[in-house]
């Protein structure tokens, strides 16, 4: 069905691109041929990097009319293998679009090119006072425009929502080379079908996302940040729904099983506190705003709820250099259970009270086909990163009783209210459980959306929907 590249499509690109834009050599090919997701490699035949919104277009049009495969991709920092190429073809890599094309102060806004890194957009507003609050654990490496291609979240969307709260206004290019803007650059949008929002979290499997307008807020002028250990991990989860319910929205509500702290502490660095044998859990709970006097109000009321849960003795960090050691240890869980086995990652969420619920069933369904996870994630939200570990089972056992396992775990989270992925995106891991949570009715609507975008199913084939 997909054309392979040949010489006259590589005479084509380089009409239009610059030599150093088109990469064959082996060591790119392998290099874009992998994400962060598990150990997939996956080779494209070309590696194109154009650096402006026409140069894609041209790139598209070559590869619609041949029928090309093109694979987007923005810092390769996925987890759900989005940006793999399963199907040869061109990797386009929007790196090279990496400008702030704009910060407007005057509207809170700022326009931005799609490869700029989340830590470096976030900040050059900083310096305006401004804020852009979608932190992904990967932000000193990931890319905007892969982030409104996840609608990626991160500790703060509990707070602040998601990549997809910040998105305004969006330039794409569509397979037949066509660019458009899809909406406006507004805090109210009520003009028709929603493109923009549609865009967001479509994976590269509808257009190339060449500009996006996000809205900022106000830089909050302080945060208090505690570390709370518990003895039992689903006490500590039943913590977090009563915080909520008693009025008190913290900017960061992170959860990490005893695993996933010792794992990160290995892997990250020392710390300079003592982490206890009988602690089973941890909850690094965040508090900002501009007045001291309400967040160490704040902080007040939820020790008492912590204590109600039956925390042990809460760390309050006295220092910068503190609440970045315990950030860092926070972030660097994923890439600590990466290094450490074979593991499947999964990005369960659920409603918020629902999710002690969530992690007793995970540890039983592990329990049923042998395997142990470690848990961490963005509790708030009731996301729960379930990592499953390889550790000692066979091969066998890890390749016929995984899926099994992985099925029982994403019907429970359907039948909790939730869903099979609440930031990492569904790409070519997550696709065979799509029919869990969606009926063929509803997968036939998308995959017909799909076709409409992009008739000859050149963008991102393999993934999602097709
Ligand atoms: C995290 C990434 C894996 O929360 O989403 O660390
Ligand atoms: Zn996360």
């Amino acid at each position: 069905m997909y054309s392979k590249i040949n010489q006259d499509h590589l005479n084509e690109l380089r009409a239009f691109m610059d030599a150093e834009d088109i990469l064959m050599d082996t060591d790119n090919l392998e290099k874009y041929g992998q994400d962060e997701t598990e150990d997939f490699i996956f080779k494209p035949e070309v590696v194109l990097k154009p650096k402006n919104t026409l140069q894609i277009s041209r790139i598209l049009k070559l590869a619609n009319t041949n029928r090309i495969p093109v694979t987007a991709r923005g810092a390769g920092t996925g987890l759900s293998g989005a940006a793999l190429p399963v199907k040869g073809g061109i990797v386009l890599s929007t790196e090279r679009l990496n400008k702030i094309i704009q910060i407007d102060e005057r509207n809170l806004q700022a326009t931005v090119e799609p490869g700029v890194i989340n830590y470096v957009f976030q900040e050059e507003v900083k310096k305006s006072g401004l804020f852009y609050p979608p932190d992904p654990a990967s932000w000193g490496s990931c890319s905007l425009g892969g982030n409104v291609a996840h609608s990626s979240g991160g500790p703060k969307a509990v707070k602040y929502g998601t990549t997809r709260d910040y998105v305004l206004n969006i330039e794409m290019v569509l397979p037949n080379g066509d660019i458009i803007w899809t909406g406006a650059n507004t805090l109210k949008y009520s003009t028709g079908y929603n493109l923009t929002h549609l865009m967001v979290g479509s994976e590269g499997t509808l257009g190339i996302i060449t500009k996006i307008v996000f809205r900022l807020i106000p830089l909050p002028k302080h945060d208090l940040l505690m570390l709370v250990p518990f003895e039992s991990a689903e006490k500590a989860c039943e913590a977090v729904g009563a915080t909520f319910r008693a009025g008190i929205t913290p900017s960061a509500m992170e959860f990490m099983e005893r695993d996933a702290i010792d794992w990160s502490i290995k892997y990250a660095g020392e710390v300079n506190f003592e982490i206890k044998p009988e602690w089973q859990a941890l909850l690094l709970v965040e508090v900002d705003g501009n007045s001291m006097d309400v967040l160490f109000q704040d902080c007040e009321m939820i020790s008492n709820i912590m204590t109600e849960h039956g925390c042990d003795e809460i760390l309050m960090a006295d220092s910068a250099e503190q609440k970045s050691a315990l950030w860092k240890i926070r972030r660097k869980v994923g890439e600590a259970v990466k290094s450490n086995s074979v593991y499947k990652e999964e990005d369960t969420v659920v409603p918020r009270a629902e999710l002690p619920a969530l992690l007793k069933g995970v540890k039983e369904i592990g329990n049923k086909y042998g395997f142990k996870s470690v848990c961490y994630g963005h509790a708030g939200d009731g996301n729960l990163h379930v990592n499953i570990i390889k550790g000692d089972l066979s091969d066998a056992v890890w390749e016929t009783e995984l899926p099994k396992g992985i099925t029982e775990i994403f019907e429970l989270c359907k039948n909790l209210g939730g869903t099979i992925s609440g930031e990492h995106g569904i790409g070519l891991v997550q696709k065979e459980y799509l029919s869990i949570v969606f009926p063929p009715v509803q997968l036939e609507l998308m995959r017909n959306l799909k076709k409409l975008f992009d008739p000859n199913l050149i963008l991102n084939p393999g993934k999602m929907v097709f």
